[in-house]
């Protein structure tokens, strides 16, 4: 044999025994990074012997050439061997040391929040509550005897025009307000009867910053016999106080709905100027905030109850507007506008 192959033959010996040698003292990644370029680096004797086995006259030289091209790829399989042998022994050595903290709080996504709205209505219901009232929840497209009929307002009453909303084909409502459940309340319920219906409500009219196609309102209706205007009004002061957690003066004023008798509306002493006049209140120092009364006498009875054993009051109130006060909102658009910068400031 060529002496030259043979010489190149026993190179490669060596280089195998030394780098079983080599590879069994690496111990960490950098070591590992060292010896590779000693072995199969762009100047490593392996690349030195591949090269000159190329220039090798044709004879003899497929033989070595295998061998040459065995080792390389032997190399290269024992260093992947060692470099993952390396890489678990760290991480075994990070999990030992690795201190579990059983009191840290966990990472949590941000999966968004309560609308405002719904953060208001709870609170709304839960202050009722605590003052004896129970909840039930209209439906949102009901029919028109519990939307109009039932509460007294038949089919020609002007006052449907103040209630002009949305009709199915079939001739179903979405309901314009939440007395829509008056009446099966006092069908289903004997007196006292306590009730709030916060639901959505719907209105066909041109919207501005103080109106919208659709709203929230909470409506509520106490039955029993000898219920009088002044429980009305303390029932409601003592909710508004609650609610804007500050002392604050009611007023009734005379107002018409064909469901309550006598009806009116009720203000609050303005919330942000204390009733000294404000651009809010457009200086009166007085807020509208809802529409209430005495339960009509034909409401009662066709809600199965004798008028003159029983009396009750109703009101209703938007919830947007509550929050538009609470928070000096200046446009009820603002809630179904779906601007997350609008809805997580809350
Ligand atoms: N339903 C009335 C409205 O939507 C509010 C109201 C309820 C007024 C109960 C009086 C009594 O405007």
């Amino acid at each position: 044999m060529d002496s030259s192959i043979s010489k190149l033959q026993s190179q490669l010996r060596e280089l195998k025994a030394s780098l079983k040698n080599d590879i069994n003292n690496i111990h960490s990644l950098i070591e590992l990074n060292q010896r590779k370029e000693k072995y199969i680096g762009k100047k490593s004797i392996l690349v030195v012997i591949l090269e000159k086995i190329a220039k090798l006259p044709s004879e003899g030289k497929a033989i070595i050439g295998k061998e040459a091209n065995l080792l390389k790829v032997e190399t290269l399989l024992l260093f992947e061997k060692k470099q993952k042998e390396i890489a678990n022994k760290l991480l075994e050595e990070q999990e030992k040391n690795e201190v579990f903290d059983i009191t840290l709080p966990g990472k949590q996504a941000k999966l968004g929040h309560t609308h405002i709205i719904t953060q208001t209505l709870w609170k709304c219901e839960d202050i009722f509550q605590k003052m004896g009232f129970e909840i039930e929840y209209p439906y949102q497209v009901d029919d028109d005897y519990h939307n109009f009929e039932s509460v007294n307002i038949p089919a020609d009453h002007p006052a449907r025009d103040s209630f002009d909303t949305f009709w199915t084909d079939d001739g179903q409502v979405a309901i314009t307000h939440t007395s829509s459940m008056q009446n099966r309340i006092m069908l289903e319920k004997k007196p006292p009867i306590r009730v709030i219906v916060p639901g959505r409500c719907f209105r066909n009219e041109s919207t501005d910053p103080r109106h919208e196609h659709t709203f929230y309102q909470i409506e509520g209706i106490y039955v029993d016999k000898q219920i009088t205007l002044s429980d009305m009004l303390g029932t409601l002061k003592e909710f508004f106080t609650a609610f804007f957690e500050t002392d604050l003066e009611i007023k009734f004023t005379p107002d018409y709905f064909p469901f309550v008798e006598p009806g009116g509306m009720m203000s609050l002493s303005c919330i942000i100027c204390n009733g000294k006049g404000c651009e809010v209140c457009k200086k009166s120092g007085w807020l509208e905030i809802l529409g209430c009364g005495m339960i009509h006498p034909n409401v009662l009875e066709m809600g199965g109850l004798d008028p003159q054993t029983y009396s009750g009051f109703a009101w209703g109130f938007g919830l947007e507007r509550l929050i538009m006060l609470k928070y000096t909102i200046e446009d009820i658009r603002h809630f179904h506008s779906g601007n997350l910068d609008f809805i997580r400031q809350f």
